[in-house]
Order: C-alpha cells, then sequence, then structure tokens
C-alpha cells in the first residue's frame, strides 16, 4: 500500500512542499505525489493514508479541496489523513499552528472531515513573480503588518524541517482497523 498526497498550488511552493513531505514520506513507504485540479477519481485500493494540502489566495484555499473533501469524504475517514495549510500569515511563529492559524482554524470549523494531524506551514513571497495588481494587494498588505514590501525580493519562509517532521509524524500513523 502506497501514502497519497494531494496539493492545491497558486505558484508552486506547496507543490514544492508536498513533493519535500513526499521524498520524507518515502523513507518508510511509497508515495504519489498529485496535483488536487488533476487528479480526477482516486484509486483509493492503492492507499493506506492521505494527506492534502492547499494554499491561501485572498483568505481563501481553492475550491477544489472542499470539492474534493465532499466528493472523498469516506474514503478521507476510513483511513489516516493530514492536512497543512500554506500561507505567509504563518510567517509569524506565532500563527503556524493549527490552534493559531486564522485559516487552519476555520477549515476545521467548517470542514465536514477532520483530519488525524494537522499542520500549517510558512509559504514564499514572490513579488516578481506576481501580476501588477496581486503584487501592490500583497506589498499593502506586508505593509500593513510588518513584513517585507520591497518589490524586487523573493523570501521563502518555509521551515523545511517542520515540514519533515509533519511528514514522517504522519507517515507513523497506524492503519484504522475497519
Ligand atoms: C495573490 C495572492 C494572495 C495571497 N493571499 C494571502 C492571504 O490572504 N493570506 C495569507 O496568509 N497569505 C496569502 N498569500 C500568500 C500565499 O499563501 C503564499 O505566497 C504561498 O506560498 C502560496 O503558495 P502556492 O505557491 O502554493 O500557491 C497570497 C499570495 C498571493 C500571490
Amino acid at each position: 500500500m502506497k501514502a497519497l498526497i494531494l496539493f492545491s498550488s497558486r505558484d508552486g511552493q506547496t507543490r514544492e512542499i508536498a513533493s519535500y513531505a513526499g521524498k520524507c514520506i518515502s523513507e518508510q513507504q511509497e508515495c504519489d505525489v498529485m496535483d488536487i485540479l488533476h487528479v480526477g477519481t482516486v484509486d483509493w485500493a492503492q492507499y493506506d493514508r492521505v494527506l492534502i494540502g492547499a494554499s491561501i489566495r485572498y483568505g481563501r484555499f481553492h475550491s477544489a479541496v472542499a470539492n474534493f473533501v465532499k466528493q472523498n469524504l469516506e474514503a478521507l475517514q476510513q483511513r489516516p489523513s493530514g492536512f497543512f495549510c500554506v500561507n505567509l500569515t504563518a510567517r509569524k511563529p506565532e500563527k503556524r499552528t493549527p490552534q493559531t492559524n486564522a485559516y487552519m482554524r476555520k477549515f476545521l470549523l467548517t470542514s465536514p472531515w477532520q483530519p488525524d494531524c494537522c499542520a500549517v506551514f510558512a509559504g514564499a513571497l514572490r513579488y516578481p513573480r506576481y501580476g501588477w495588481l496581486d503584487r501592490v494587494m500583497i506589498q499593502l498588505i506586508m505593509k500593513m503588518t510588518g513584513g517585507e514590501t520591497d518589490k524586487t525580493k523573493e523570501v521563502e519562509y518555509t521551515d523545511w524541517q517542520q515540514v519533515a517532521s509533519f511528514a514522517r509524524e504522519f507517515a507513523c500513523f497506524p492503519v484504522k482497523s475497519k
């Protein structure tokens, strides 16, 4: 049996995190990493655990995440499952836990799926890659929250050690009895 990681990423950081988590999990178990937008129908018979990771854009996850959860709720509930969310609010360590990160809190309050383990990871700020409107908006948010405002900068806040620890913890969850 394999592990499955599904990610929702707009600019690539969550894909990088999912891919690194996949590498860590494959020390213990074979692991497939797929984009939730392109996964289609999952052959759940192949997988004994599942991890979903999604980034935040303007306060929201991509709608594909909630749709996938709705359509695959039983499969998610039948096996060990984890969820991680990626955002820039989490660049501040005090906002990087499931209890203190507003996006994760809201997800857990509203989701019919309650994962066995959750993590919040800081994402990346990549001004030169954004269109002008996104660049101005992010700059404004950064100004208001005391972050980087230099439009020439690319800053990666992700704590890769945190990603590795979470992935290994997820890989150790015992398979649920039927
Ligand atoms: C247009 C845009 C809007 C964003 N909105 C938010 C936000 O509302 N809250 C937040 O904490 N981070 C926000 N971010 C930061 C992203 O969550 C962060 O850059 C993350 O690394 C993106 O992951 P991805 O590359 O996998 O999409 C935003 C980033 C962009 C480019």
